[in-house]
C-alpha cells in the first residue's frame, strides 16, 4: 500500500475533511446571503453559477492533472516541481506528449462511466439553490445531513460496504444528534435571526425547499457512492477523473440555461445579469468544496465526508455566536455533542469498511 499523503506532517485526510467542515459552513451561508438579500428581480443565475463552477473546477483538475502526469512516467530524472523550476517542464519536446498522454487518459474508453455522477450532481447542485433560497441557512443545512444516511444506504447497496456495529450505532447516534439540533434550529429565535442579519428581500416557500434538500440528498449519496465506486475501482488518478465528471457536466448544466427565457438584450445577458461579487463568492467556495469533496473521497470515503460536514453544524453555529450575537441552547450543545461522539465512533480502529475497500463490485 503506498503511504498516506500528507502535508507538513499531517494526513491529507484528515486536513481535507477539517477544510470541507470549514468550507460547508461558509457556503451555507453565503450562498443563502446572495440569494435572499436582494428582490428576485435583482437576482443572479443559479444555472449559470452551477455552470462556472463546472467550467472552474474543470479548468483547475486540469491543470493539476497535467503537472502530475510526469509521475507514472520516466523520461525526466526531475520531480515535477524541480522539472517546474528548471524549465525542463515546459521544454516543447516534452510537453507535447504529455498533452497527448493527459488526452489519451481524459479520452479513455471508460470516461462515460462519469456521466452519471455529472448528470447527478448538476441536479444536487441546481436543487442546492432552491434549498438555500427557500429555507433558513440553520434549517436547510441540518436538513441537508440527511444525506449521511442515503450515502449510507448506497455504500452498503452499491459498494458492497460492511459496516461494523460500531458504525451502525455512530449512523444511529448521527441522526439522534442532527435530530435533537434541529428541534432547537426549529423551535428557537436563533435561526431566524441567523437569516434576519440577512434582510430579507425574498419570501420562502418551506416545502418546496424541503423537497428539494430531499432530493439532493438522494443524488449526493448516490452520486458519491457512485464516483466512490468508478475512483476505487481503477487505478485513473483523482484529477483525471474529475476533469472526466466536469466535462460530462457540462451539458446539463447548459440544460436549464437554454430552457430558461431569455431576456430582451439576449441570453449572454441574462446569463451575467447580477452577477456580482456575491454569486462569484459562492461560485469560488463551491469550486474549493467539488476539490476538497474529490480528496475526501479518494482519502477516507463518503460515509466519513458525511461526518465531516456535519461536523459545519457546530462551526456555523460558533461563528453564528461570535459574528452575530446568538444564544447558544442546551439542546444545541447537547445535539453537537451528540454528533461528535459519533463521529468519534465512526472513526474507531477495527471497522469493516476501510479493509472492503478491494472488494468493490466493478461498475
Ligand atoms: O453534498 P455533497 O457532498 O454530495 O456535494 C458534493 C459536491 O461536490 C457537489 O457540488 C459536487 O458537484 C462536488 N463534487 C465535485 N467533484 C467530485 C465530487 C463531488 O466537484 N469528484
Amino acid at each position: 500500500t503506498p503511504p498516506t499523503p500528507s502535508l507538513c506532517g499531517v494526513p491529507l485526510k484528515y486536513i481535507s475533511l477539517v477544510t470541507l467542515a470549514v468550507q460547508n459552513s461558509l457556503l451555507t451561508i453565503i450562498m443563502h446571503y446572495s440569494r435572499v438579500s436582494i428582490p428576485p428581480s435583482q437576482s443572479y443565475s443559479a444555472p449559470t453559477a452551477v455552470l462556472f463552477n463546472e467550467l472552474l473546477k474543470g479548468s483547475i483538475s486540469l491543470v493539476i492533472a497535467f503537472t502530475q502526469i510526469d509521475r507514472s512516467t520516466s523520461y525526466t530524472s526531475d520531480t515535477p516541481q524541480l522539472s517546474l523550476i528548471t524549465g525542463r517542464f515546459w521544454n516543447p519536446a516534452k510537453v507535447l506528449p504529455r498533452v497527448r498522454r493527459l488526452g489519451r487518459e481524459v479520452f479513455s474508453p471508460d470516461c462515460w462511466k462519469l456521466s452519471i455522477p455529472a448528470i447527478l450532481y448538476v441536479i444536487q447542485n441546481n436543487l442546492q439553490y432552491v434549498a438555500a433560497t427557500n429555507l433558513e441557512a440553520a434549517t436547510f443545512q441540518v436538513s441537508y445531513q440527511m444525506k449521511i444516511l442515503t450515502t449510507a444506504a448506497f455504500s452498503v447497496l452499491l459498494l458492497r460496504k460492511q459496516l461494523s456495529a460500531n458504525q451502525w450505532l455512530a449512523l444511529f447516534f448521527l441522526a439522534i444528534g442532527v435530530g435533537i439540533v434541529q428541534i432547537q434550529t426549529g423551535a428557537s429565535d436563533t435561526a431566524k435571526a441567523a437569516s434576519s442579519l440577512l434582510f430579507q428581500g425574498t419570501s420562502m416557500n418551506a416545502l418546496k425547499g424541503f423537497l428539494a434538500v430531499v432530493a439532493a440528498c438522494f443524488t449526493s449519496g448516490l452520486a458519491g457512492v457512485y464516483f466512490e465506486m468508478v475512483l476505487k475501482n481503477s487505478q485513473t488518478d483523482l484529477w483525471i477523473r474529475n476533469v472526466q465528471l466536469s466535462a460530462f457536466s457540462v451539458l446539463p448544466a447548459l440544460v436549464p440555461i437554454v430552457l430558461t427565457r431569455p431576456s430582451e438584450s439576449g441570453i449572454i445577458y441574462s446569463l451575467f445579469q447580477n452577477f456580482g461579487a456575491w454569486a462569484w463568492a459562492t461560485v469560488a467556495i463551491q469550486v474549493i468544496g467539488g476539490l476538497v469533496t474529490a480528496m475526501v473521497i479518494k482519502y477516507s470515503d463518503n460515509i466519513l465526508k458525511g461526518f465531516a460536514t456535519s461536523l459545519s453544524i457546530v462551526i456555523s453555529f460558533l461563528a453564528s455566536v461570535a459574528l452575530f450575537d446568538f444564544q447558544i441552547t442546551f439542546t444545541f450543545v447537547l445535539g453537537s455533542v451528540v454528533v461528535l461522539i459519533a463521529t468519534w465512533l465512526y472513526n474507531q480502529p477495527g471497522r469493516s469498511s476501510s479493509t472492503s475497500r478491494l472488494g468493490y463490485s466493478v461498475v
